[in-house]
């Protein structure tokens, strides 16, 4: 069976390990580390003499180390102080000593990447959210944080029996994990073997697009032939089609070594970030992969990441997933499935395909078009739920009548997620920045101010009003 695999594929949704960032130097700012064996609440008291006494004595008595503690004024009280306290979870009675300065504190919040610990009820888990990239530097995190490696492939994979092709992944696995952000994507030099099969899919594929494909991806693909070596007898290079997303949508491509969680996977997604395979499949079969290679990602996802409308769908669903629950995150993997993996859509009276699994399968392309396979309209609070195979074709896809529409229905169902912010991407300083409070509210408005201002005038100018 031919098949086009993402990352999501084996989803294994899981909060990040700790790991120390090694990405510093692309900061100004000096990132305080974060032990393994800590967590890190935020907490604010009443400014009396002895408040926060009584806090630290819980820890004594609980027998809770605590490796660092900050304070200042509230931001949002004259009356109060604010405390950001960094303490041991491995001996101690922690648990117990939240709940008791839960009980005393104004407010009160675990900042822990490993904050699903503590504490775990629904209702308190608006005050406790996973950690997240808040810098595209960032993202470099996640290259030690893959779930499978390079060579590590398994007993049914084609190239499983094969030295040369694990060594060669292997090889490929090296680059991306030394890659650092900002730095330019290693070109690899093809083998002969390796273009062969590259042709095979692109020349099959190729003759189908036209008909089957939707009309946005119609568009980009010429300009890829033109600008990035896209053609039967070349592999394109990640580093010129990164440049190419960069020019076209601020989208880029990063190498990684193996498969992400869907936490990380999705977050490269809020910063326009595509974590992308660069090797290519077994030589002795190539209509068919058990998983996300060059192939599919330079032939099913690149094209659409050039197109405006679904590059700001996809980011959607990156910013919907930081600091989100782990269910949610689970939902949100299931939308993109159904979505920029195996997405179909409206135009004029026709269907056509936009996901990546289906525009890098040769086999699948076509069936996803026929009476054979079910169809819904996408519809976010609905695909969320929806179990599918991993295996075999899709027996169900769902239907966007618009990327613009699309994307709205992300928005509305990302003000569902229970997390006690907003988060919006600043495309000035490539990070994310987190709204919980008055000022950063009036900071926005300001902002938004600024363009309705030019909005008007562009108006004025264009309606000549
Ligand atoms: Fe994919």
């Amino acid at each position: 069976m031919d098949n086009g695999i993402s990352p999501a594929k084996k989803q294994k949704v899981a909060n990040g390990a700790n790991n120390d960032s090694k990405s510093e130097k692309n900061s100004y700012l000096k990132v305080q580390k974060d032990p393994e064996n800590s967590v890190s609440i935020f907490f604010s008291l009443p400014e009396k003499v002895g408040a926060l006494a009584q806090i630290l004595k819980i820890f004594e008595e609980r027998q809770v180390n605590l490796h660092h503690i900050e304070s200042r004024p509230s931001k949002q009280s004259s009356t109060e102080f604010e405390f950001f306290v960094s303490c041991d979870n491995k001996t101690g009675g922690l648990k117990e000593a939240l709940e008791q300065v839960k009980g005393i504190a104004k407010t009160f919040r675990v900042l822990s990447r490993k904050a699903g610990e503590y504490p775990s009820e629904d209702t308190e888990r608006e005050n406790t959210a996973p950690w997240f990239p808040k810098k595209i530097c960032e993202l470099d995190r996640f290259a030690n944080q893959i779930l499978s490696y390079g060579s590590e492939l398994d007993a049914d994979h084609p190239g499983f029996t094969d030295p040369v092709y694990r060594a060669r992944r292997k090889e490929l696995a090296d680059i991306a994990f030394h890659y650092k952000h900002g730095q330019e994507i290693p070109r690899v030099k093809y083998t002969e073997e390796e273009i062969n099969t590259w042709r095979t899919i692109y020349n099959e594929l190729t003759k189908l697009y036209s008909t089957h494909a939707c009309k946005q991806f119609n568009h980009v693909f010429p300009l890829l032939q033109d600008n990035c070596g896209y053609n039967a007898d070349n592999i394109p290079q990640l580093e010129d089609v990164s440049r190419f997303l960069q020019d076209c949508t601020g989208f880029r491509l990063r190498p990684v070594a193996g498969l992400l969680s869907s936490r990380d996977f999705l977050s490269g997604l809020a910063f326009r970030v595509f974590h992308s395979t660069q090797y290519i499949r077994h030589s002795s079969r190539p209509m068919y992969t058990p998983e996300p290679d060059v192939c599919h990602e330079l032939l099913g996802h690149v094209p659409l990441f050039a197109d405006p409308a679904f590059a700001q769908f996809s980011q959607e669903i990156g910013l919907a997933t930081l600091g989100a629950p782990d269910d949610y995150v689970k939902k949100l993997a299931t939308c993109y499935w159904f979505t920029v993996e195996f997405g179909l859509c409206k135009q004029g009276s026709d269907m056509k395909a936009y996901g990546a699994g289906l525009l890098s399968s040769f086999g699948e392309l076509q069936y996803c078009l026929t009476d054979a396979a079910e169809k819904k309209t996408f519809d976010p609070a609905v695909t969320c739920e929806q179990e599918y195979p991993i295996t075999k074709y899709q027996p169900l896809y769902f239907v966007a009548d618009s990327f613009e529409k699309a994307k709205e229905k992300m928005r509305d169902y990302a003000k569902t997620i229970p997390r006690p912010f907003s988060v919006r991407y600043n495309p000035y300083t490539q990070s994310v920045e987190v709204i919980e409070n008055k000022n950063q509210i009036i900071n926005l408005t300001h902002a938004i101010k600024g363009d309705l201002t030019l909005l008007e005038d562009a108006l004025s100018k264009v309606g000549g009003m």
